[in-house]
């Protein structure tokens, strides 16, 4: 136990050097800043969201930095941005991991193409059904933004048993969610849904664990793919009981209001929890 503690601890301090080496050449290299005319969710609108968008990316970073070195992860070969969209985060994961494969996966064709074409990414069509997909090929790193935040329960159960299995045998996922603060932010900050949707949503969350409502029409048909798109809130103890069942993979983290102050941030790795 002593000498494993020692030794941990020895690849940990190595771990922030390799990091702290890829960082300064991240800064140097600097992150491409092209931006998808035809993003759906990011439009741009007001002088505060180029910066807000690029920070998001940032602090993308630093969340699977911390990961990767808590859990003592050496830096990841094959990389899923699951999903894609329009690069948010992918661009900062080429910048970061030049070497690295990356998969871009989106439902939609216009989101992978972009991020083929600019960030030099393998292109992933994805499914609704997330029981359906299958990449091909196993992840060390898969990052999850803003996806399980917008999927109905039985969606949201499909999509983390797709993120295990997906997984290499020393792979890492972080999962982005809607979690307590979110439900603060809708009551006293700003309104990620009008309320007569979130009251919906909150009828279940205290008794179940989470709550969800579809967007409305105008929102739905920019989604055409899809039959259920709107928005979860998911307690921590709701999503943690989803994971215990899944014994390929292991609780590393759980976050609350972590990514961009909001979200919060499940981690979870190979191998399983007995293995
Ligand atoms: C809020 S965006 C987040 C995109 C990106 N991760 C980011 O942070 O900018 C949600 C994305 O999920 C995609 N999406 C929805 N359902 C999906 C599915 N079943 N598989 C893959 N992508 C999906 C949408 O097309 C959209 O690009």
């Amino acid at each position: 136990m002593a000498m494993n503690g020692q030794k941990n601890l020895t690849q940990l301090l190595a771990l922030c050097r390799t990091y702290d080496s890829l960082h300064s050449d991240y800064v140097s290299r600097g992150v491409n800043n092209i931006r998808d005319p035809n993003d759906k969710e990011n439009t741009n609108t007001e002088a505060w969201h180029s910066a807000h968008y690029m920070g998001v990316g940032y602090d993308a970073i630093r969340l699977i930095l911390s990961s990767l070195i808590t859990s003592l992860r050496q830096p990841p070969k094959n990389i899923l941005d699951f999903p894609c969209g329009s690069g948010r985060v992918t661009r900062h994961l080429r910048a970061f991991f030049p070497a690295a494969t990356i998969g871009a996966c989106d439902l939609y064709e216009g989101h992978i193409d972009f991020c083929v074409k600019n960030f030099d990414a393998i292109p992933m069509l994805s499914k609704e059904n997330l029981d359906e997909l299958d990449t091909g090929r196993k992840w060390d790193l898969i990052f999850c933004g803003s996806l399980l935040t917008h999927l109905p329960s039985g969606l949201f159960v499909t999509a983390l048993k797709f993120i295990a299995r997906s997984l290499s045998d020393g792979g890492i996922a972080l999962i982005s969610l809607e979690g307590r603060h979110a439900e603060f932010i809708q009551k006293n900050k700003w309104k990620l849904i009008p309320d007569d949707l979130y009251e919906v949503a909150e009828a279940t969350i205290e008794a179940q664990g989470y709550g969800y409502v579809d967007y409305q029409h105008s929102m739905k048909s920019l989604f055409f793919k899809q039959d259920s798109y709107g928005v979860m809130f998911a307690r921590p103890r709701w999503t943690l009981q989803i994971v215990e069942q899944m014994y390929d993979v292991r609780v590393l983290g759980y976050i609350e209001r972590a990514w961009d102050d909001h979200q919060d941030v499940l981690v979870i790795g190979r191998p399983g929890v007995d293995s």
